[in-house]
């Protein structure tokens, strides 16, 4: 079985893995990362999100073997802290219910606001869509995005 060096929240992992197995199994199963959650595993509902170069990926339909040098990061690493602005809104705004799509929803979240730090309705809305919560925490993500952006109080 072939072997790969990944970096995973600034660390470095070496994992004997099939070319094709889903990076969201090497980062649950082999490094222990278990924030990232399976959800659909065909690139549909956003729950398996995670930052490769800062740029959000759906984890579950990536193989691990299409990663060469890229930085891995995952919920647990997004803030060493947990003190991300959007972790912080998130909290101050209450917004998960069962939580399990919520890590997918901070990494996308957080993912826009990179690119977009004052996001309209519309971009917050274009940007989330693929995130699907079966608990329709979307007004308070919405709401939470826009605190972190520093839009509303
Ligand atoms: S588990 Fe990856 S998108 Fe649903
Ligand atoms: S909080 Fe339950 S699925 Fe989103």
């Amino acid at each position: 079985m072939p072997t790969y060096t990944l970096t995973v929240n600034q660390k470095t992992y070496t994992v004997k893995a099939d070319a094709q197995m889903p990076l969201l199994w090497v980062i649950r199963d082999l490094i222990g990362l278990t924030g990232t959650k399976y959800g659909c595993g065909i690139a549909q509902c956003g729950a398996c999100t995670i930052h490769l170069d800062g740029a959000p990926i759906r984890s579950c339909s990536f193989p691990v073997s299409a990663i060469t040098h890229q930085q891995i990061t995952t919920i647990e690493g997004l803030s060493p802290t947990h003190t991300h602005p959007v972790q912080k809104a998130w909290i101050d705004e209450q917004v998960p219910q069962c939580g399990y799509c919520q890590s997918g929803q901070i990494m996308a979240a957080a993912a826009l606001l990179k690119t977009n730090p004052h996001p309209t309705d519309e971009a917050i809305d274009a940007a989330m869509q693929g995130n699907i919560c079966r608990c329709g925490t979307y007004p308070r993500i919405r709401k939470a995005i826009k605190k972190a952006a520093g839009l509303t109080p």
